[in-house]
């Protein structure tokens, strides 16, 4: 996948450096497990797409492996932070990316128990364990990386359903905690928030729609002349995992291009109304 970021990106930045990333086998998770792979990193791919995950690992193959995880369950995320210590005997960066979205758009009247069970119990639980098993490994070692991919739904509101931005934005809340509780053993915990990507999550089951999606979010886009990828959501957690953010902690980067601080109405009013003259 092309990426606006990709180019400038210089490898190695996670030499020697042990990664998970739960919902590797897709989208955005799938970006990064590539990303953090060619810098250097060894990385176990978490999810519940069994055969997709694995084919990546076969792919990239020495120092990539895939384990099931359905990071809903404790037990599951406790087996997945001990696998990854066996395998190469520490945890450096815990990267909980994995998420889903309950529908496309509906109101607070739609909101039914099934759609909040699954939306908090992945995208909330989730991070929670997490966060717990890498801080488990991580505290007696005194540092480490925890990261989360939230969503631009933290920093602007209307733009998902009412589950989707309650999770995303009680990862934030998470984060920051995280960060406040873990500084004192040297871990630092911070989060990507991305705007509209074509991924799973966000719909297209083919290239064709994948681009009528990206063609529909750059009309909506504040930044022109580039559409936003995957990638380019990975090199962001790249940076946030690599020693080059060494002392940044309870950060939210928000990859929207802008989106989230403008408010393009009255530019809209204006030019309406200069049409109309
Ligand atoms: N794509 C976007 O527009 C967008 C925008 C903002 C935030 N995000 C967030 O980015 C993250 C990655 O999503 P994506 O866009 O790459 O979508 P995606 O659907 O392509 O990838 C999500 C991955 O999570 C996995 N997953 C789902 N439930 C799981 C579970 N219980 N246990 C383990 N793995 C599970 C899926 O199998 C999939 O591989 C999510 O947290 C999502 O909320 C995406």
């Amino acid at each position: 996948m092309t990426s606006n970021a990709s180019a400038a990106t210089p490898l190695r930045r996670l030499e020697g450096k042990v990664a998970i990333i739960t919902g590797g086998a897709s989208g955005i998770g799938a970006s990064a497990v590539r990303i953090f792979h060619e810098n250097g990193a060894k990385v176990v791919i978490a999810d519940i797409q069994d055969e997709v995950g694995q084919k990546i690992a076969d792919q990239l193959g020495e120092g990539v492996s895939y384990i099931r995880c359905d990071v809903s369950k404790e037990e599951d995320v406790s087996n997945l932070v001990d696998a990854a210590v066996c395998l190469h005997g520490k945890l450096d960066i815990m990267y909980s990316n994995a998420g889903v979205i309950d529908r496309p758009f509906s109101g607070i009247l739609d909101v039914t128990k099934f759609d909040l069970d699954k939306v908090l119990g992945v995208n909330v639980m989730g991070a929670f364990w997490g966060a717990k098993h890498a801080a488990r490994v991580m505290i007696p070692e005194k540092k480490g990386c925890i990261l989360f991919t939230t969503s631009v739904a933290t920093n602007i509101a209307g733009l998902s359903t009412h589950p989707y931005a309650a999770s995303k934005c009680a990862v934030l809340g998470l984060v920051r905690n995280l960060a406040a509780e873990l500084g004192q053993h040297g871990i630092r915990v911070n989060c990507v928030a991305p705007f509209a990507v074509a991924t799973g999550i966000a719909g297209p089951k083919d290239p064709m729609q994948a681009e009528m999606m990206e063609n529909m979010v750059t009309r909506w886009a504040n930044l022109k002349g580039c559409v936003l990828k995957a990638n380019d959501i990975a090199t962001a957690a790249l940076y946030l995992a690599s020693d080059e953010a060494s002392y940044v902690s309870g950060l939210n980067l928000v990859v929207d291009g802008g989106y989230s601080v403008v408010n393009p109405s009255m530019l809209m009013t204006i030019s309406t109304f200069a049409e109309n003259k």
